[in-house]
């Protein structure tokens, strides 16, 4: 079969969706469908992707730097006409062609893989990927003679009323041997009802010209749904989360309540972890083995250590190492790292901070560009001063501190190690090892004040 490359299709507009951004930006399951599209095909094996791209081009090529070449077609005059766009980029190329469109994004790797194998088996040089559709409207029909072998692909539009009945549909995905597919899309014209040139009129052209066209019907219908309506797209997204939910269930991981997680496709989670009721774990958050997770949390780009708790949270772009406990109400902000056995209770925000090992942060605090060493203790309702009005400033807490309850550290500022805060102190001067720092007015007792106020 030799070098495979993909071609996608990915430069409609997307009328249906109602929606300016271009269809296959959509994001379903956590990323863009074309992601989805590109890879699986990589994970197919294909070792270059070409993707076609039209309205609006400038954001589909951002999303797809450094992972696909890409290739303007000015007009959308056709699938056909869209695959001819990718000629140049693959001359040379003598291997096979795997065409896909960037609106499928439930295909699977094992799918496209066996699409690729059929096609090498049968030494074809077209090869459709197909299925049988309970309802076919609106798909391409695909027509066989009596011996069952592939005559062509009529269009819905196209079709008469015996071809109307066919429910074998083209699922808009092929392999073909390039020189055969390039030299095939010359003899495409634009008449049939909709004025466009057909890729699927490739198919009758290659079994014209006495070449093998085959096809490859798959079972799997699901993986096959183009998307094309907003309707569509939340159907996809169902199919796609009770797709990963099920992946972790098979690999050890508890789900307490599949049809109310969202994990999105690149999320990863280690066995004998429970996932509670009404958890998000999205972008490219890696939960360990043997954590508790949720419920009501939602984890964006998050790497949560083994055996930590995470409940009632929202975190983003954070580290949490082991044995860590957080929640409930608890916000982590970006560039914030846990390290091992931290507790971090309710009511709590913490950003751009690293907490050492075993301190404890438990309730009623902000702890913002600070830089915190292991065993420390936060009392309730401590605040990091960090922003002046114009500028960010760091606190540092070494190791072993104790910061009393309701205190404020105005940074830039430094609490030694085994230092003390006393409660209710605004810090404004660095605290030396082992003292004790007190900055609060000293309490007098007025005897008899209440009997004289009367
Ligand atoms: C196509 C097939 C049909 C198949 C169906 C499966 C043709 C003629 N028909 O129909 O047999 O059953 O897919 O979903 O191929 N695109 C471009 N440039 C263009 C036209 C389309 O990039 O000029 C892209 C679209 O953005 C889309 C894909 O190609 O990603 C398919 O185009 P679409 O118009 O949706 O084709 P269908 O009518 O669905
Ligand atoms: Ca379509």
């Amino acid at each position: 079969m030799g070098e495979l490359v993909a071609v996608i299709l990915a430069a409609g507009k997307g009328t249906r969706m109602k929606s300016a951004l271009p269809k296959v930006l959509h994001e379903v399951g956590g990323k863009p469908m074309v992601q989805h599209v590109l890879d699986a095909a990589r994970k197919a094996g294909c070792s270059r992707s070409v993707a076609i791209i039209g309205f609006g081009s400038e954001k589909v090529q951002t999303l797809l730097a450094g992972q696909a070449e890409t290739v303007l077609q000015e007009e959308q005059l056709g699938t056909g006409h869209a695959v001819l766009q990718a000629q140049g980029m693959l001359e040379g190329h003598r291997g096979s062609v795997l065409v896909l469109c960037g609106d499928t994004p439930l295909v699977t790797e094992e799918t496209l893989q066996q699409l690729c194998e059929a096609h090498a088996s049968a030494g074809a040089a077209a090869t459709v990927l197909t299925a049988v559709m309970p309802d076919p409207t609106g798909y391409g029909r695909v027509i066989r003679n009596a011996a069952g072998d592939v005559v062509k692909i009529v269009e819905q539009k196209d079709a008469n009323a015996d071809e109307l009945a066919v429910n074998e549909i083209n699922t808009g995905m092929y392999c073909f041997d390039s020189t055969s597919l390039f030299q095939a899309l010359q003899q495409v014209n634009c008449q049939n009802q909709q004025g466009e040139y057909y890729l699927t009129d490739v198919i009758g052209i290659l079994g014209g010209q006495g070449k093998r066209v085959w096809a490859y019907s798959t079972e799997d219908h699901e993986a096959t749904l183009g998307i094309n309506s907003r309707q569509q797209l939340a159907q996809a997204e169902k199919i796609l989360r009770r797709r990963k939910v099920n992946e972790l269930m098979v690999a050890g991981v508890t789900v307490m309540d599949p049809d109310s997680t969202f994990v999105d496709a690149d999320v990863s989670v280690g066995a004998d972890t429970v996932l509670y009721p009404f958890t998000w774990l999205e972008g490219k958050t890696i939960i360990g083995g043997n954590c508790t997770i949720g419920p009501n949390t939602r984890l964006t780009d998050v790497q949560v250590g083994e055996g930590s708790t995470v409940h009632f949270t929202y975190a983003h772009e954070c580290v949490l190492a082991e044995g860590v406990t957080v929640g409930p109400y608890v916000h982590l902000r970006p560039h914030t790292k846990l390290q091992a056995g931290v507790k971090v209770g309710n009511f709590v925000e913490v950003k751009n901070s690293v907490v050492g090992p075993g301190s404890k942060l438990p309730h009623l605090s902000y702890i913002g560009d600070t830089d915190m060493g292991g065993g420390v203790n936060i009392g309730c309702g401590t605040i990091t001063v960090n922003y002046d009005g114009k500028k960010k400033h760091r606190t540092t807490i070494e190791d072993e501190a104790f910061v009393g309850c309701n205190s404020n550290l105005v940074a830039p500022v430094t609490v030694g190690a085994g230092a003390y805060v006393a409660a209710g102190s605004t810090i404004t001067k660095d605290i030396p090892a082992s003292a004790l720092g007190v900055a609060r007015a000293r309490q007098a007792n007025i005897d008899g004040w209440a009997a004289k106020r009367k």
